[in-house]
């Protein structure tokens, strides 16, 4: 019985791309599987397991609340909250075990009081260098170095675990990329010599890819992990597997005669007699808008255009003028293969003029997830 809308992941590409991205690394580095934002709607938990069977060692979130989600759910792995945390939210890392990343003497000394003297357990701690993203992080390599110190000072209540910065554009201009590594590497050298060893990290899934240098102790990679490209071009070319298919199905098939039009503000008019398919997917479950008469739909192997608006839980396509062969109940790719066609979550972005992540992110949580590997249902 085919569900109006469906995300199906093989958390066995997942696996696979994990130990794919784990060869390519340089030296001894290990992977930290970054799961943020619901794992970009691939499912957190799955897709942390499934990276954790691949060989990564640490998983990372952008918030306290995606780390509590992932302990809730049994996973012991350390967990690194990559984004900014405020005074409400420190509790929730405290709960969560989660390292946490550091900018500020503030910040240390905040968390370090919101330890309970009774249980002084250590939380990991990572010094945040800012050489060029221009966000989180301190741009200032000694104010750096303080507030790794202030970690110091805060034993055991915490513990200095790393020193990090994140690349701006590992998926575009590598120069740039490379004067941030130079701005990084001293920073990294500089705080080894004095408070011993740590680990050194600054490579996203772009930078894991193309930029071998930068790969430290430990890459930070996401959208990889999905089998998408961090350039957003073919992802076949990165040698990774796309793990989501994005379906519907095609609950009606009607004959549209020259003059009618189809979906709200009839921004489809049939020339001449034509066949339409509607499938009940829409925007509401993360079909953007902008994809009214600009993009496509796979059925039994073949691609169709979309027509007219997409609705919020609707979207339709010409079929053509023939007697069509698509019958009501096929099922229609939104992302993924039928037969030798594929539609990827690149094109897609293409588009609508973004990248893979915010397709993904886009998903919405109307659309039930299904995991497998290698078609074998998982529960
Ligand atoms: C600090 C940090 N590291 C690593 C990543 C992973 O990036 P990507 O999904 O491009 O691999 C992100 C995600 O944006 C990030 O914010």
């Amino acid at each position: 019985m085919a569900l109006r809308a469906l995300a199906r992941v093989n958390l066995a590409a997942i696996e696979r791309n994990v130990v794919s991205l784990r060869a390519r690394l340089d030296g001894e580095a290990a992977l930290c599987a970054v799961v943020k934002a619901d794992a970009s709607g691939h499912g957190a938990v799955p897709v942390a397991r499934a990276a954790l069977a691949g060989g990564a060692t640490t998983l990372a979130v952008a918030t306290a609340g995606e780390a509590a989600e992932l302990r809730a759910a049994g996973l012991t792995a350390p967990v690194l909250v990559l984004g900014a945390i405020s005074a409400e939210e420190l509790s929730i890392v405290l709960g969560a075990n989660a390292e946490v990343v550091a900018w500020t003497e503030s910040f240390v000394r905040a968390l370090a009081d919101a330890v309970p003297a009774a249980a002084p357990g250590s939380v990991n701690v990572h010094v945040k260098l800012d050489s060029g993203m221009g966000r989180l992080g301190t741009r200032d390599r000694t104010e750096a170095l303080s507030v790794a110190e202030a970690v110091r000072r805060a034993e055991p209540a915490l513990r200095l675990t790393g020193v990090m910065t994140h690349l701006a554009t590992a998926d575009g201009d590598l120069d740039f990329a490379a004067a941030q590594l130079a701005v990084f590497a001293p920073f990294a050298a500089e705080s080894q010599r004095r408070f011993g060893r740590l680990c050194v990290h600054a490579a996203n899934s772009a930078a894991t890819l193309r930029v071998p240098g930068s790969h430290f102790d430990m890459v930070r990679c996401g959208i990889a992990l999905y089998g998408c490209d961090p350039m957003n071009e073919d992802p076949d070319a990165t040698g990774l597997e796309q793990a989501m298919v994005l379906s519907s199905y095609v609950a009606a098939v009607k004959r549209a005669e020259a003059g009618d039009s189809v979906g709200y503000s009839r921004r489809f008019i049939a020339r001449s007699p034509t066949w339409i398919a509607t499938m009940p997917i829409g925007y509401a479950d993360g079909v953007r808008r902008g994809l009214t008469n600009n993009c496509e739909v796979l059925i039994d192997g073949r691609r169709y255009p979309l027509v007219g608006t997409v609705s919020m839980d609707n979207i339709t396509a010409d079929l053509g003028p023939e007697t069509p062969s698509v019958r009501a109940g096929a099922e229609a790719i939104l992302i993924g293969r039928s037969g030798e066609e594929r539609q990827t979550v690149e094109d897609i972005a293409q588009r609508l003029g973004t990248i893979n992540h915010e397709v993904l992110c886009g998903i919405s949580a109307r659309v039930p997830r299904r995991y497998h590997r290698d078609g074998t249902p998982m529960p």
